[in-house]
């Protein structure tokens, strides 16, 4: 029986094998995306010339130390491809991201990719996203305010739970790469993501939301049988 480490390698393993040389790549976030960047340090350490954009400060600090070549969006906008993990995949690869607080970067990211390749171990596939709290990414500025409004918003859209400020250590609220608060809502099933993201995005104070929807090409999942290949309805 594989450990849930392992099958974070395999699939990384697996994703490997989609770089190809003189490719500009985004590097996710996560012990998983951590795995990615590690295996693909080994192959630029034997000559694999690639050109990379992290999405957090912990993946730069990590590409940095593996000496793999980094540079921005602003310098490179289009990238060829992104490999990022996930907290919950559902079957139309759907995702929710930003269980270690990267999401916005990530999302950017994505976006600005040609293709988007999620890895993940199978206990991230779900048949409806919503168990895990979806991160949202949020202003300082009228905290309270932006909060009443997720709820009050979310409810209409059919989900409604506690929203919840992420602390980092002690009682100090967990800051993201960009100066900004998460908040973490505890919505349970989330029926209709579409309709959710529409709903969160009509809020002011919300940067960015944890809802990951038609962005990812592929979804590489390694499980006790092996690695599966799975993609989105239409592909
Ligand atoms: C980071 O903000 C997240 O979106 C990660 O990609 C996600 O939390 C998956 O992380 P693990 O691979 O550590 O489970």
């Amino acid at each position: 029986m594989l450990k849930v480490d392992d099958l974070k390698d395999l699939a990384a393993q697996s994703a490997l094998d989609l770089v190809e040389d003189g490719m500009k790549l985004g590097l996710g976030t996560g012990s998983t995306a951590a795995r990615f960047v590690d295996a693909l340090g080994r192959r630029v350490a034997s000559g694999l010339k690639v050109l990379c954009v992290p999405t957090s400060e912990a993946t730069r600090t990590q590409a940095e130390r593996l000496a793999i070549p980094l540079t921005t969006l602003d310098e490179t906008p289009e990238l060829d491809l992104t490999v990022d993990g996930a907290d919950e995949i559902d079957e139309q690869l759907r995702m929710i991201k930003g269980g270690g607080g990267a999401l916005l970067r990530e999302k950017i990211v994505a976006t600005a990719s040609a293709r988007m390749v999620v890895i993940a171990d199978d206990s991230k596939l779900v048949a409806t996203l919503g168990n895990f709290p979806l991160p949202v990414e949020v202003v300082r500025f009228g905290l309270l305010a932006t909060v009443r409004l997720i709820k009050a918003l979310a409810a209409q859209a059919g989900c409604e739970g506690e929203v919840n400020l992420r602390a980092a250590q002690g009682d100090a609220p967990f800051i993201t790469d960009q100066g900004n608060l998460i908040v973490d809502c505890i919505f349970g099933s989330i029926r209709e993501p579409e309709v959710l993201a529409f709903a969160l995005k009509r809020v002011p104070g919300v940067v960015e939301h944890g809802l990951f929807l038609g962005l990812a090409d592929l979804a590489i999942v390694a499980g006790s049988g092996g690695v599966k290949a799975l993609r989105p309805p239409g592909a």
